[in-house]
């Protein structure tokens, strides 16, 4: 009989097969994360924990859950967890890739659409009763059709938003630890330096996740080589950016806008200054939020319990590099 602590409310329907497992203990919120002293606490006991972005797994964690097999993380990116102690123990992590790609890519073009077209802005506009009159450049925003994309991080995610970009003519510049030949021969993607792809980009998408090499990346110096009128999107990690240097390129004119869907401390702020800019656009990370989707992911962490509990490898293991 295992022992497994789901960290947020999951449909019955998947709880009901981790119970055909053993003993679930569920917290029963939807939007409030468990608090860390409770986490802590629940998670003596357990052989099996699922868990969200929200949960830290770290060494105190582990050394205080000394049964745990295996930890199912509800996302792909897996930055919350200390992998090296995780192997140690013997503790296997899983994730949930491919499921979320084209989901999360879909989210990265509705931001970079948003952007280019000032949506955010167009509609307080309407909202604020300011609409008395057409006038020829009331809100003129940036065309995609025949832009340039940079792409920074093809994995997945990069791939599909590239998918996306073929209806509009654009060329398709990336930027990768290693080379996406698949990239290359179906879409036409050009790889480039990372500072070929800043300073020629019409548009900036991050979809890279957060590494030791990807931190910070995103700088004042980065920000001052792109085009005035360039436009940065982010669906990657919010670390990969230094905010207060994207908040100064904005306010500065450096570059014309951004659209955000992951940022560096969440949920953000309510005094951050990126939510006072008129071109700057926030969501929720929720790029991988649909209904189907989020299925998939919740789906994809009972398979991975299921393998471990079966003595099977998991099927989307995640090993410390
Ligand atoms: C979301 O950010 C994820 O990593 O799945």
């Amino acid at each position: 009989m295992e022992k497994i602590l789901v960290t947020r409310r999951i449909p019955e329907k998947f709880k009901q097969r981790l119970e055909l497992m053993g003993e679930v203990e569920m917290w029963d919120h939807h939007l409030t994360p468990m608090p860390r002293e409770a986490f802590l606490e629940a998670a003596v006991d357990k052989t099996i924990l699922l868990v969200t972005l929200s949960e830290n797994i770290d060494r105190t964690l582990l050394e205080q859950a000394p049964h745990l097999k295996i930890i199912a993380n509800m996302a792909v990116g897996y930055d919350n967890i200390d992998l090296v102690e995780a192997e140690q123990r013997n503790v296997v992590i899983s994730n949930t890739p491919h499921v979320l790609s084209e989901t999360t890519a879909e989210l990265g073009f509705a931001l970079m659409m948003a952007a280019s077209r000032r949506l955010s802005e167009a509609i307080d506009y309407v909202q604020d009763g300011k609409w008395e009159s057409w006038g020829p450049y009331l809100l003129a925003g940036k065309d995609i059709y025949r832009s340039k994309v940079g792409i920074y991080g093809m994995g997945e995610i990069g791939r599909a938003f590239a998918r996306r970009l073929k209806g509009f003519n654009a060329d398709i510049l990336y930027h990768n630890r290693s080379r996406n030949t698949k990239a290359e021969h179906e879409l036409g993607a050009f790889y480039t330096s990372f500072e070929t792809l800043v300073r020629e980009s019409d548009f900036i998408v991050c979809t890279a996740p957060s590494t030791q090499e990807t931190r910070n990346k995103f700088n004042k110096d980065v920000f001052k080589m792109m085009r005035n009128d360039a436009i940065f999107v982010n669906i990657g990690r919010g670390d990969i950016v230094v905010e207060e240097d994207l908040v100064e390129a904005l306010q500065s004119g450096e570059i014309a806008g951004c659209a955000l869907d992951v940022v560096r401390d969440e949920p953000i702020r309510m005094d951050h200054p990126l939510l006072t800019l008129p071109n700057a656009i926030v969501t929720p990370h929720i790029g991988s939020a649909t209904v189907l989707t989020r299925d998939q992911m919740i789906q994809t962490c009972v398979l991975n319990i299921e393998d471990v509990v079966q003595g099977k490898p998991a099927r989307n293991q995640v090993l410390a590099k």
